[in-house]
């Protein structure tokens, strides 16, 4: 049976028909409208539309940044998108007149990745998704955990610095803001001022008159020294914190998704040092794998067809 699946991202809205399997038969994608919620479910209902024409389908999950109640439903808040309690499901629902399953965006991209990517061959698995905004999925005992109300695995807001910088859940110090790809820009920006290695990042900044996601990953890919050092900076933050969730959930797997984990190995090498450091018992825990997400920008999209799927499925 075919399902949807829907991403909704910062700057692109992705979408496919999905067979059981994984694999997508058919796909799209349009810039995520500017501005209000409204042209934004506009979007997502004309690609549900336009997705259904030729196949029949069971359910339509869509991914989203934000806190999901338990009935996957509700998006309660979105850091980085103006939600506040938005109705989704039932407004998609209603426009489409097929069922709908709103789910985390990070949620969607570590089910693919355990069903069908880096996560197959484990029970337990953590994902990190590293982009805009740190978003995580918790994968224990084979069964995506959610938590009771169903905004747990929101990983990107552990509490990393007590007071530390403001974020956009309304809290401060979260990971969020010292290991995603926006945190990787200010540490860019300020290895770039000192000057020393930073000279390479500095240049590009002139040229470019600022720095962003692509013309960092460019000096990445050369490894520039300033560059490779804000990376270093990044992957400590992630280190750390997975220490830290080891001590709650006991991973087996690490998994890094998002846009920055193209740089692999040089970021899982920080992360790997800083987790050895950090780990609570070290020395006499197992160590868990960490590795870059397969499914790379189809996770999501597979992800929350996938759970559409499993959800028509324990509520037949
Ligand atoms: C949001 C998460 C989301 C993550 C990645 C975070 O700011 O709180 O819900 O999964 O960004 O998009
Ligand atoms: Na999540
Ligand atoms: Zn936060």
């Amino acid at each position: 049976m075919h399902a949807i699946g829907i991403d909704i991202g910062g700057t692109k809205i992705a979408g496919a028909v999905v067979d059981d399997l994984g694999a997508m038969v058919r796909s799209e994608r349009v810039p995520t409208p500017a501005g209000d919620p409204a042209s934004l479910e506009d979007a997502v209902v004309a690609m549900i539309r336009s997705l259904s024409a030729e196949h029949e389908i069971t359910a339509v999950g869509v991914a989203a940044a934000g806190f999901i109640d338990a009935a996957q439903s509700t998006v309660y808040y979105a850091p980085n998108i103006n939600w506040r309690n938005e109705p989704f499901r039932e407004k998609l629902e209603a426009r489409v007149g097929t069922t709908v399953v709103v789910d985390n965006d990070a949620n969607a991209a570590g089910w693919a990745e355990f069903r069908f990517g880096a996560g197959r061959m484990v029970s337990d698995m953590a994902m990190l998704t590293i982009g805009t905004g740190v978003g995580g999925a918790i994968v224990a005992g084979d069964r995506l955990f959610r938590g009771g109300f169903g905004a747990g695995a929101e990983l990107g807001h552990l509490r990393v610095v007590p007071d530390g910088l403001a974020c956009g859940c309304g809290q401060r110090g979260c990971l969020e803001q010292y290991g995603s790809g926006r945190a990787l820009l200010r540490m860019a920006n300020e290895i770039a001022d000192a000057g020393g290695i930073g000279q390479g990042l500095a240049r590009v900044r002139d040229e470019h008159g600022s720095l962003d996601g692509r013309s960092v990953g460019a000096l990445i890919e050369v490894e520039d020294p300033g560059a490779v050092a804000a990376l270093r900076q990044l992957g400590h933050w992630l280190g750390q914190a997975a220490a830290s969730l080891s001590a709650v959930l006991d991973p087996q797997r690490f998994v890094f998704g998002g846009g920055v984990a193209v740089a692999g190995e040089l970021l899982l090498g920080p992360v790997r040092e800083a987790y050895l450091e950090h780990l609570p018992a070290r020395g006499y825990h197992p160590e868990p794998d960490f590795v870059i997400a397969e499914l790379e920008n189809d996770a999501g999209v597979v992800g929350a067809a996938d759970l559409a799927r499993v959800w028509v499925a324990e509520h037949a």
